[in-house]
Parts: structure tokens; C-alpha cells; sequence
């Protein structure tokens, strides 16, 4: 089973590039799965019903999330009504929404998506490392073949988790800093890992906003209006390719293909 997770999609120049270069790419790749990280795909914060709705028409098949969750109202009716769209499972009983989603691919064996977010310099959620362990072990009823995006900003945390869940699930993939490693690689276990996929938008920027207002805010202090930069857009993410017999990662490359 070959996989490709998109890293961040960042407003619109985000979702076109997944458009517009999502074809090619599974014809390049052959691919049976894609996932995407949406949290900033409404106008770079957030995400709403009809931006999520392009993100799946473009052959998206499951929209992850992080911190950016709330950004827009409209996220209430994607919690309620999409089961699709994942948020981090680790927010506190009773928030609306769901972490994880198993579906099965055309023609393929069952997948499952996690979500989780990291805590390290984050708002404080409950327990990821807990919360992974408890869910990974409910979804294996359902099948091995689980694809984590960790959410999250400090390396330790994604590198922490990832170790922890090697050979219990497929990949785990960071999200969230918007800014691509190169540390891909497959633990003893059979686990993929990538640190940070980067993100799916405008690249002459400052992780995807225009750089001057950004560049103020840090020289003053005061507020600026951060709107999502034009230039350079590139769709970032992995390809990992699976086992469907043992559901070990057996092949992962890096994307960051320009538009
Ligand atoms: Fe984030
Ligand atoms: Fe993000």
C-alpha cells in the first residue's frame, strides 16, 4: 500500500497545489491512500466546510488537524458531521469530534488515522504518549495498518512517540512547525518516521505568511494582520509505502514538489 501524507495545507495557494499536482503524483507513486493535515487551510487558520470539501474532491481521503482546530466556527459542523475529519484525539473527554477514523481503501486492507498533539511548548492537553497507547491498542482490533500525524512542535516529543510506537504502528509523521526535515527514516520495529512533513503552501514566506508583517511582530511586539504569502508554493509531505501483510513501513520518501 503506498501512502502519501501532505504536510499542512496553508489557505488557498495550499489547496491548489494539492489540485492541481495530486494526480500526477499518484500516477508517480501509485498511490492507494492520501491524508492531509487541513488546519490551516481556511485562509491559513483554520478550516471550514467548504474548504475541507475541496481538499476532499482533490482526492484527499482523510483531513487531520492540530492547534489551529478552532480557528473557524465551521469546524463545529466538520466535527459533527464528517467522520473524515480527525482532530487530535488527546483534547479533554467531551470535546466534540473524534481522533482517529478506519476506513478501507479500494481494493486495499483497512487503514487507520491518529491524531494526536504534542504538549512541549503547546497548549496543554491530555497525556499523548497515554492517549497513544490506549488507542493504538483499540484500533489494533480493527487492523496493525495505523498512520499517526503527530501534531507538535519540539523534536524530542515527535522523535519520543515515534520510538514508543515502533513496531505497533505503520508511521508516525510530525506536523505543526511547518518546516520539513530530513530525518526520514524506518525504526527496527517497522515504524516510518519523518520529524515534520513541512507544509503545502507559499514557501517565499515566513512558514507561509508574508514575511514583513512577521518580521515586524518579532522587532516591536504589537499585533500585525499575517496574511498567507503567494510565491513559491510547494506541496511537502511523504510517501511511505506499507506491508499490508505485516503492516510494517517498508519504504519512505520525502515531497516537496513546486507548482
Ligand atoms: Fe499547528
Ligand atoms: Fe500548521
Amino acid at each position: 500500500m503506498n501512502l502519501l501524507f501532505i504536510g499542512d495545507i496553508v489557505g488557498q495557494p495550499g489547496r491548489r497545489a494539492v489540485k492541481e499536482l495530486l494526480p500526477g503524483l499518484r500516477r508517480q507513486h501509485q498511490l492507494d491512500v492520501v491524508i492531509a493535515n487541513g488546519e490551516n487551510s481556511a485562509g491559513g487558520s483554520g478550516i471550514t466546510v467548504n474548504t475541507a470539501a475541496e481538499i476532499f474532491a482533490a482526492g484527499v481521503d482523510v483531513i487531520t488537524s492540530g492547534d489551529h482546530l478552532w480557528d473557524q466556527k465551521e469546524v463545529m459542523e466538520l466535527l459533527a458531521n464528517e467522520p473524515r475529519f480527525v482532530r487530535p484525539l488527546n483534547y479533554p473527554s467531551g470535546t466534540p469530534g473524534h481522533g482517529s477514523y478506519v476506513f478501507q481503501p479500494q481494493d486495499k486492507a483497512k487503514l487507520c488515522v491518529l491524531n494526536l498533539q504534542g504538549r512541549t511548548f503547546m497548549p496543554a492537553l491530555e497525556n499523548p504518549f497515554h492517549a497513544a497507547l490506549a488507542e493504538v491498542k483499540r484500533l489494533q482490533q480493527f487492523t496493525r495498518t495505523i498512520f499517526v500525524d503527530f501534531h507538535a512542535e519540539a523534536t524530542s516529543e515527535k522523535v519520543a512517540l515515534a520510538r514508543m510506537l515502533d513496531g505497533e504502528v505503520a508511521a508516525v509523521v510530525g506536523t505543526h512547525t511547518h518546516v520539513q526535515t530530513a530525518d526520514e527514516q524506518i525504526f527496527p520495529g517497522g515504524t516510518a518516521f519523518l520529524c515534520d512533513a513541512g507544509f503545502t503552501g507559499p514557501h517565499e514566506s515566513v512558514i507561509g505568511r508574508e514575511i514583513e508583517p512577521i518580521v515586524q511582530r518579532f522587532l516591536t511586539g504589537m499585533p500585525q494582520r499575517f496574511d498567507v504569502a503567494k510565491e513559491r508554493v510547494l506541496l511537502q509531505g511523504v510517501v511511505v509505502q506499507i506491508d499490508e501483510i505485516t503492516s510494517r513501513a517498508t519504504r519512505i520518501q520525502r515531497i516537496s514538489q513546486p507548482l
